[in-house]
Parts: C-alpha cells; sequence; structure tokens
C-alpha cells in the first residue's frame, strides 16, 4: 500500500544548483530553497524532491556521489539539510532525497577500496572481472586505472562504478549470484544510507535508475524487484511513513517492487512524448499542440490504460511536466498549450511532479555542456524569479553563475505572472488548488476516458467529475452528455448541452 500522504500530493522538483543563491557564490544552496518554501506551499506543491545534494565530484551533477552521509559544501551542511527538513514539515510540505543506489563516483572511498589490490573488506563492492585483460561481454567496462588487475564494469558514466548486487545468472566466475554475503553487503550498506537520512528528516526517495540493480536479470526483473522488496520490508517495519518513486518506466513491475510511485518518463515505451514533446519525429504531433496535424490520446492512452488497469490497486503512476534529464516543454509548447498541458497532468490518477520553473513557462535554452548534462544543460538554468539581478537567482557576478540566466527581454520570472489572473503561474496555482479542494482528482478517484477519438478533443471521468480538453485552434462539439453538469473550473470557454459539450478553442473544463 502506498504512503496515505501521496493521497493528495503534487511534488516539486529543485535541481539545487539552479533554484536560488543565498550566499554569493553563484550557485543554489539548501538555504535558499529554505526562503522559497513559502512559494513551493503558494503554489499548491506539498512535496519536494531534490536532486542530489552530496558531496560529489559533479561529473555527473551529482549522480556521481562520493559521500552519501555528507551535504555538498557548495549547497552548505547536513544541519541545513536538517533544518530544511523541518522548515519543510512545519508548512506541510514532505522532502524526498535521491538515492542513486546503482553506482557511485569513482571518488567514493568504497571504490578506491575496492581497486587496492590486496582483498580487503569492499573488494567485491564493485563488479570486477577476473583478470585485467578480460571486459565484460556485453556491459561497458574500464581498465588501466586501478592497481587491482581487473576491469570493473559501469552503470553509467565513466566515472560511475556499478555497485554489485551480483547477477541472476552467473556466466563467469567473477559474476557473484545476488545471495553471495559480499553482494546482500551493497544492498545493506544502501539500506544504512536510507536510515540515515529518514532518521535525520527526510520522507523518503527518488530512486535512480532503479531497475539496473541486478546484472543479467530477466525481462521482469525478478531479482532486482527481490531486493526492493526487502528494502520496502525494512522501511515498512522502520519508517512506515516514507515514500519512494522510481525511475523505472515499467510500473506495473516498479510497484510489485514495493515502490510507491514510478515515473512514466519520456521515452518511446511510455508514449509519454506524444502528449507534449513528441521532438523527435520530424512532425510534431504532440496532443496539445494547437496545431498538430494528426492529435491522437489514444497514443497515450494505449499504453496509459493498461498500466493503469494493472496498478491501480498498487501505487501511482507519476506524471510529469518535465525533469532535469528531458528538455522543458516550453520547448515545443506555447504557453496557451501548456496551460491545457498541465491542466490535463495535474487532474489525472496518481501523484503529479513539477519541475522548477514550468509553472511559469521557463525556455529550454542551447547551452554548452556543464557537469555531465550535455543536452539537459539547457533544461537546468537558474530559476527565474524577477527581473532584479541575475533574476533574483544570486546577487553573484553574471560570469560566477553556475549557467547563465536566460538573457531575453521576455524571459518568463514568477514577478511578472504574479497575480495576473490568466499567466500560467496563476493558472498551475489555481489548477492545483482546485485539484487539493476535489477529492475525485487526487491520487485515487477513478480515471475513465469518456471520449476519445483520433483528431479530436479527448473528454474524461474522475470519479464524479467530466473534465474536457480541446488542445485545437476550433471550437470542439464532444458526444458527452453533460446535461445537469456545471462547470467549475474552466481555461477558456465551455458549456454543458443536452447530449454534447461545446469547448472553445484552446479549452479546458471540469464539469461537477
Ligand atoms: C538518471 C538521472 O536522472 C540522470 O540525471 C543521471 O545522469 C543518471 N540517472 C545516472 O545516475
Amino acid at each position: 500500500m502506498p504512503a496515505k500522504w501521496l493521497k493528495d500530493t503534487v511534488f516539486y522538483e529543485i535541481y539545487p544548483q539552479s533554484f536560488r543563491d543565498t550566499n554569493g557564490d553563484g550557485i543554489g544552496d539548501l538555504n535558499g530553497i529554505i526562503e522559497k518554501l513559502d512559494y513551493v506551499k503558494g503554489l499548491g506543491c506539498n512535496a519536494l524532491w531534490i536532486n542530489p545534494c552530496y558531496d560529489s565530484p559533479f561529473k555527473d551533477a551529482g549522480y556521481d556521489v562520493r559521500d552519501y552521509k555528507k551535504v555538498a559544501p557548495r549547497y552548505g551542511t547536513n544541519s541545513d539539510l536538517y533544518r530544511l527538513f523541518g522548515e519543510a514539515h512545519k508548512r506541510g510540505i514532505r522532502v524526498l532525497l535521491d538515492l542513486v543506489p546503482g553506482h557511485t563516483s569513482e571518488e567514493h572511498p568504497w571504490f578506491k577500496m575496492s581497486g587496492k589490490a590486496e582483498t580487503n573488506a569492499y573488494t567485491n563492492r564493485y563488479i570486477w572481472t577476473g583478470h585485467w585483460w578480460q571486459g565484460c561481454r556485453d556491459m561497458p567496462y574500464i581498465g588501466g586505472e586501478c592497481e587491482r588487475a581487473a576491469t570493473y564494469v559501469l552503470n553509467f558514466f565513466k566515472c560511475q562504478p556499478a555497485l554489485n548486487y551480483g547477477f541472476a545468472r552467473v556466466e563467469q566466475p567473477w559474476q557473484l549470484p545476488c545471495d553471495h554475503p559480499d553482494c546482500i553487503a551493497t544492498r545493506e550498506a544502501i539500506k544504512d544510507v536510507m536510515r540515515f537520512w529518514l532518521s535525520h528528516g527526510c520522507d523518503g526517495f527518488r530512486v535512480d535508475m532503479a531497475n539496473s540493480l541486478v546484472k543479467y536479470d530477466d525481462d521482469q526483473k525478478s531479482a532486482t524487484s527481490a531486493i526492493w522488496r526487502d528494502v520496502r520490508k525494512m522501511l515498512d517495519a522502520e519508517f512506515p511513513d516514507a515514500a519512494m518513486v522510481s525511475e523505472w518506466s515499467a510500473p506495473k513491475q516498479a510497484l510489485r517492487a514495493g515502490y510507491d510511485m514510478d515515473f512514466c518518463l519520456n521515452n518511446d515505451d511510455t508514449r509519454y512524448s506524444t502528449l507534449m514533446r513528441d521532438y523527435q519525429n520530424g512532425t510534431d504531433n504532440s496532443f496539445f499542440k494547437k496545431d498538430a496535424p494528426a492529435r491522437d490520446i489514444n497514443r497515450f492512452l494505449e499504453v496509459y490504460m493498461d498500466w493503469y488497469a494493472d496498478t491501480r490497486e498498487l501505487g501511482y503512476i507519476s506524471l510529469l511536466t518535465c525533469n532535469h534529464d528531458t528538455v522543458r516543454p516550453r520547448f515545443s509548447l506555447a504557453p496557451d498549450e501548456l496551460k491545457l498541458a498541465y491542466a490535463f497532468l495535474f487532474t489525472m490518477p496518481g501523484v503529479p511532479f513539477l519541475y522548477y520553473g514550468d509553472e511559469i513557462g521557463m525556455r529550454y535554452r542551447q547551452l554548452p555542456t556543464k557537469e555531465g548534462g550535455y543536452f539537459r544543460t539547457g533544461s537546468r538554468t537558474p530559476m527565474q524569479w524577477d527581473n532584479g539581478k541575475n533574476l533574483g537567482f544570486s546577487d553573484g557576478c553574471a560570469d560566477s553563475l553556475y549557467l547563465p540566466v536566460d538573457p531575453s527581454a521576455d524571459a518568463p520570472t514568477v514577478a511578472a505572472q504574479e497575480g495576473q489572473k490568466d499567466s500560467l503561474l496563476e493558472t498551475v496555482r489555481a489548477l492545483l488548488s482546485l485539484r487539493h479542494q476535489e477529492e475525485d482528482l487526487q491520487a485515487d478517484a477513478e480515471f475513465q476516458p469518456a471520449y476519445a477519438q483520433p483528431g479530436q478533443a479527448f473528454a474524461y471521468r474522475r470519479g464524479r467529475l467530466l473534465l474536457a480538453v480541446n488542445p485545437a485552434g476550433d471550437q470542439a462539439e464532444i458526444p458527452v452528455d453533460a446535461q445537469g453538469r456545471r462547470p467549475i473550473f474552466t481555461i477558456g470557454s465551455a458549456a454543458a448541452e443536452d447530449g454534447r459539450l461545446l469547448l472553445g478553442a484552446q479549452s479546458f473544463a471540469v464539469l461537477k
């Protein structure tokens, strides 16, 4: 059963480097997050996911952890983080940290010990081949870096050696089975990290590459799932309120493995890109694009409905505006299109996530890579608060900023949109406030498509509510029975008539 508090939760993802810098060194910090908690609360978000803020050489923006239990000095201290937990809780905001269980930095002391020639307690903490001339058949590996006469397997970048949770199918003498005591020790070490932060007040974890633990796992990820079920058992016994969201994008597997939520990420299998960022195919047919030549919500529903049916009793699917790994939705959608996309995301079941800055329509920027970001760097620029120095992000000098702020004259800011009724920011606030008011819009109420035809607007039910969205530039006539219902929320215009619902161009409505 997922944590009860998730029933009415909307997450805000913060990339700490770029949110708010309070000491003028050009990089965001934990005190900056604390300073903006009231803003987060006022937006209607009642939980945070903070990207890794641990000590790291930052070759992958902190996903290369050097010390799991220490806050990176550039963000502050452990005490700052504990204070952040306390201040967030005072405002009814929960905090998830990012757990990176699949790999560490090559500078982690475990790895340094593991690379030593003589056997020690960390020799099998990572995956090493038997000889220095021996590579691994089907996983990337590195040799020539350590005194140990073997090569080691990578989980992601070169700086991220894979932690050893064992092999589901052992084919070589150097591959250990999952129940080998050293593989169990890796799992216990990660549990120890979880206990550490949970006992200091964190509310759970977003788990990086959660499906990557056991190598040569079967298609169902059975061995990796068994590890997570064991972790869940620990949480249920020791921290029953803790929640976990997985980077897995296979909710049928992740939720059975004990996760509360699984992300519907931006990849082909999930069809998420068909909603708002269909940018990889020559023609943009994203559902929310006003001029999409062949819009079709079924491209998304074909996968989503199957997931939803199979996981309703287990936990939640998390839809997201974007994250630090994807281009921002503003890349392909204009603010009026974004309003409709967000209206849909924030009225769907499960637990939605909003990436910092998407609420004001921050742009994706073409920038040189920073800290292993590559194309992702353009979605990681400083939050745009107001039209002051560095758009309110930092008092530091502009060339010392982690990344440059958006230089355009019309760079969207919080200050410019605050109080402007039709702004994207106020639309997000209104949508989230509606979600908190109406139980039928929250995580659990049933979702059912009511009208979903290729090329048409989409109508759906949540519990007793009827909702419809028309992203097109012309009025839509939707053949659903809306008789006796009144709109309780609209973007654009809506009129309920006998046997049909009329939605104006680029409109959205919730009817009761
Ligand atoms: C997924 C994270 O979201 C991404 O930013 C990171 O580079 C990889 N996992 C490796 O940890």
